[in-house]
């Protein structure tokens, strides 16, 4: 069997005397994409810093393409919640930015912006740009030095629900089209279902993996399909430190529901 993309084996993380991470251990395949989700504190962003190369003081092993993550490794791409553009560069400056000022000309710079839909602003500035249009440049900027893993933490938190749509759909398509492996933290559960092939879920005091869901459906996804709504239930009730399979909307899963379920569904309380 192949190598896996991420192999990650973290049996120990403390920052001083406080146990962060216990034992959080799994594994992505090249193309998957897989979300994180868990509670406030459990540890999900010192994972994903962990993966990038942003901290080795752990204990255990992790590897991305069969080597130890390091902080300049192009194998690995981030994109933050907020976009963290720089305000005196262009558009395409920030997306070419791993090249220094000059990255900005590079073709794959415009390709990327023509793909994130942001062709007509290679020359404006971040503060000329709309949240949703600043966060494109942002996946953009991730894209640009075609890792071969892209991490997200809460990425499309700072947007409004129908531009999270529009980025999530636009995060799919442009991400299988470099064959880039996902590997997302999102503290909405209906997200991950719909955009992932794997959710591993957390809980707190330490960080640990409570499960794993396989959505298991085909693409494209329709958001009103019964059986993620049944999905998004699953990791809400390991999330809540249950069962999954605990509500049943089996009886006919092709039907697709109204937004009645996934808005309960969303209402998840991720305090401590
Ligand atoms: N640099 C640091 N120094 C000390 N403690 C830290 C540091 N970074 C994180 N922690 C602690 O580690 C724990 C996990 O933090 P982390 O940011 O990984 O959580 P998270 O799951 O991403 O939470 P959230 O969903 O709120 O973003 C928290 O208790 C936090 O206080
Ligand atoms: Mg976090």
């Amino acid at each position: 069997m192949s190598q896996p993309l991420l192999a990650l084996a973290v049996k120990a993380k403390d920052f001083q005397t406080h146990h962060v991470i216990d034992n959080v251990e799994f594994s992505i395949d090249q193309g998957q994409v897989v979300s994180l989700v868990g509670p406030s504190g459990c540890g999900k962003s010192t994972l994903l810093r962990i993966i990038a190369g942003l901290g080795s003081d752990y204990q255990g092993e992790v590897r991305v393409k069969g080597e130890r993550p390091h902080l300049h490794s192009r194998d690995v791409g981030f994109i933050f919640q907020e976009p963290r553009l720089l305000p005196w560069l262009t558009v395409a400056e920030n997306v070419g930015f791993d090249l220094g000022r000059a990255g900005g000309k590079h073709p794959r710079v415009h390709e990327l912006l023509t793909e994130v839909g942001l062709a007509d602003f290679a020359n404006a500035y971040p503060k000329q740009l709309s949240g949703g249009m600043a966060q494109r440049a942002a996946i953009a900027r991730g894209l640009f030095t075609q890792p071969a893993l892209l991490l997200l933490d809460e990425p499309f938190s700072a947007v409004d629900a129908f531009t999270r749509m529009r980025l999530q759909d636009l995060l799919l398509s442009i991400t299988s089209h470099h064959d880039t492996t996902l590997l997302m933290v999102t503290h909405d559960v209906n997200e991950s279902a719909y955009l992932s092939d794997r959710v591993v879920v957390m809980a707190s005091r330490p960080g640990r993996i409570s499960g794993e869901i396989e959505i298991g459906l085909p693409r494209p996804r329709d958001r009103r399909n019964l059986q993620l709504t049944q999905r998004a239930a699953d990791i809400l009730n390991l999330l809540n430190g249950g069962q999954p399979d605990s509500l049943d909307f089996s009886e006919n899963p092709e039907q697709s529901v109204g937004c009645r379920e996934p808005l309960f569904i969303s209402r998840f309380n991720f305090a401590h």
